[in-house]
């Protein structure tokens, strides 16, 4: 009998997502390819069976009754560095203050590019870290990060340092975003600001990113200063994503279609013009339901409306100073609660699609043989309680590349 390191048996619900290489859409969302009593079997940190009679001599063995197995959580969107945090905004909203009157007062982004540029490299470092460890406890085995709060050349880059260090010294695996473009910095003029975007900045984070990234709103990045940053990044080697449509629309899901975008993110706004083009092109939407709901904006992005026209979405937390939350599984209880997703759409969108969003599918996302073991159980029966049962962590076992990583206690 073949001696591996690692067997899980007796899982309620083997939750493979195996079926599809591509971003799932429309109906394959709800296709979760799942397998009563399964069994999952590792070696070397990977998965190299699946099923529900396996035979192998273990070194160690889980005894998964009464809970589920998924893939661990892809939180597609974050930003994960950042100083200071922004608490005291919280009264000004409930005031009736929206995201732009609190731009005006002083909070809002600039207010944490103060305290960014103020900390050091190892402030920074220690706080991503600790939202690092509250990630891992909630199941997040990989995330993105984005720069932007630095918005000059040396804050950009110290910020994608930390973000590299970070994933180099912690379980969780980070991807990077370049996001300078993620506002205009109170001591520049926004075309100044593009001009050293694209020739100073891009420069340097081709060695520091996988992804570029803009803020793309009124009174942030108009759409041509979008198409021209994204342009000069995509020809240095990073890959478009874009923040879009969020409280106007400008026709950011346009943009992304039309350059090539991996994904656009928030699409509050998003015509059906947009959506259709989104859909032709394989943007995947990244749905972000924590900011609505801590700007208390009742109001969601359509997810369902996309979803029927063939755009595949993801879930992410958009964790960052205005919406702080590390949680996936809170993310799939709005998802679900607001915008409309089934259960296993949200799962689809917290794990294989949210793989897909930042082009990792080929390793994460999906129980197959061959891939990293990132593997969770959950104290749940089924993959329903997860946001049924809302409020609280589901995760007893988080598994990194095969190794026991968290064990919350239940
Ligand atoms: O994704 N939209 C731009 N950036 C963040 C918020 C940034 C902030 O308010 O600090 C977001 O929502
Ligand atoms: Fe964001």
């Amino acid at each position: 009998m073949r001696s591996i390191d690692l067997l899980i048996k007796n899982a309620e619900e083997l939750i493979t997502l195996q079926g599809t290489n591509h971003a799932r859409k429309k109906e394959e969302m709800n296709e979760l390819g799942i397998i009563k009593q399964g069994m999952l079997a590792i070696d070397d940190g990977k998965i190299v069976d699946v099923g529900s009679d396996l035979n192998y001599d273990a070194k160690k063995i889980i005894d998964a009754s009464g809970k589920i197995v998924i893939p661990g959580f892809v939180d597609p969107h974050t930003h994960l560095v950042f100083g200071g945090t922004r608490e005291f905004e919280l009264d000004w909203k409930l005031h009736g203050l929206t995201y732009m009157d609190i731009k005006r007062k002083g909070g809002g982004i600039d207010y944490t590019v103060t305290h960014t540029r103020d900390a050091s490299f190892n402030s920074l470092y220690q706080q991503g870290n600790k939202r690092l460890d509250t990630m891992l406890s909630y199941g997040t085995t990989t995330c993105e990060a984005k720069s932007g709060y630095g918005l000059n050349f040396e804050s950009e880059k110290r910020i994608l340092d930390v973000q590299n260090k970070l994933n180099k010294d912690h379980k969780v695996d980070i991807i990077s975003t370049f996001l300078g473009a993620h506002s205009i910095p109170k001591e520049m003029n926004d075309e100044d600001y593009v001009d050293l975007v694209i020739n100073e900045m891009i420069p340097m984070a081709k060695t520091h990113a996988k992804f570029c990234d803009v803020f793309c709103e009124q009174g942030f990045f108009t759409i041509d200063q979008s198409r021209r940053i994204l342009e000069a990044g995509k020809k240095a080697g990073l890959v478009p994503k874009i923040h879009a449509d969020e409280l106007i629309d400008t026709n950011g899901g346009l943009l992304a279609a039309e350059i090539g975008a991996i994904s656009a993110e928030h699409l509050l706004k998003t015509n059906e013009e947009s959506m259709r083009k989104m859909a032709e092109k394989n943007v995947i939407g990244v749905m972000l339901p924590g900011t609505p709901f801590s700007l208390m904006m009742n109001e969601y992005a359509p997810a369902r409306k996309m979803i029927d026209k063939g755009v595949p979405i993801a879930l992410a937390t958009d964790l960052n100073p205005n919406c702080y939350v590390e949680n996936m599984q809170f993310m799939m209880q709005l998802g679900c609660f607001n915008m409309k997703l089934t259960p296993a759409e949200a799962l689809t969108a917290s794990t294989f699609n949210a793989a897909c969003a930042i082009d990792q599918q080929e390793w994460i996302g999906s129980l197959d043989v061959g891939k990293q073991a990132d593997v969770l159980l959950l104290d749940v029966s089924n993959y329903q309680m997860i946001p049924y049962h809302f409020g609280i962590n589901h995760v007893s076992t988080v598994i990194k590349k095969g190794e026991i990583v968290r064990s919350n206690k239940k």
